[in-house]
């Protein structure tokens, strides 16, 4: 369904009821890379997974997208869904960056987390100059130019070979992202603050999950938020990149479920 917010409307899907988890996309997804776990969790729970601005089905709106702008919007999403309780919030990469800045921002909305391949700190002045690059690459040669680029790094290396619909799954998801959506949202992640200052103020229970073979993501970043996060626990998914929840679907709905029974429903 599309629901109006602010200044725009963005897509969402709305499945199952129960305890609320709302799940957000990776760059340059969109809610479709969750499909596996919305079927899932969507037994036992409500399940909210949102297309981010200018991702999948939702609009493209002028201006940079920082994440705390997409936090408020998935504040919002809640709010006109009438979500009364706060809900886990479960965000992949970039999804993790907009859960730190909804935690800073709306702690009262969210009852847990899942951080999924993503890390606290900002952006290094290399990865500052890449997504320079990146921005430059898609005026230049089109969003398709940066999802080529992007792909070898996105998957463990076996995927490639083992599960080529999966790749072809994942290269349609992204290629509906609009040109000036991922120009939006690269300046965004380029500019986003530091979140490891909040780590130790996280008092809400925390699953970090980390593909084994993430290139994207070094286990160290998974091990340092694990560290100061007080209720958190780390979980490496083996034969998993970076996309982990696509790539090894059983074993992440396994995990977030043992998650979820343990700490919320008993
Ligand atoms: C993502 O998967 O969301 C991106 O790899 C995040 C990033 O580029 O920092």
């Amino acid at each position: 369904m599309q629901l109006n917010i602010q200044d725009t409307s963005l897509f969402v899907e709305d499945v199952g009821q129960g305890l609320p988890i709302m799940l957000i996309h990776g760059f340059p997804l969109n809610h479709e890379m969750w499909h596996p776990q919305i079927t899932s969790l969507s037994a036992f729970s409500r399940v909210i997974a949102v297309d981010l601005r200018g991702h999948g089905q939702s609009p493209a709106t002028e201006g940079t997208y920082s994440m705390d702008l997409l936090a408020d919007d998935c504040a919002r999403v809640l709010e006109v869904l009438q979500v009364k309780k706060p809900a886990v919030i479960c965000g992949l990469s970039m999804g993790g960056y907009i859960s730190f800045a909804l935690y800073r921002r709306h702690p009262e909305k969210v009852a847990g987390l899942i951080l999924a391949a993503t890390r606290a700190v900002a952006d290094s002045l290399e990865t500052k100059n890449n997504r320079d690059k990146a921005v430059q690459n898609v005026i230049q040669s089109g969003p398709e130019a940066v999802i080529e680029s992007m792909l070898p790094s996105l998957l463990a290396a076996h995927t490639f070979t083992e599960s080529p619909e999966l790749v072809s799954r994942i290269q349609a998801i992204m290629s509906q992202t609009s040109r000036s959506g991922m120009i939006s949202a690269l300046i965004g992640m380029k500019n986003r603050s530091d979140s490891t200052d909040i780590l130790r103020d996280i008092h809400v229970p925390t699953l970090i999950l980390q593909g084994a073979e993430d290139q994207i993501i070094p286990l160290t970043e998974s091990k340092s938020m694990q560290a100061e996060i007080p209720q958190s626990e780390l979980k490496v998914i083996p034969r998993a990149g970076h996309l982990l929840n696509m790539e090894q679907v059983g074993l992440f709905n396994q995990s977030v479920e043992d998650f979820l029974r343990l700490r919320f429903i008993g």
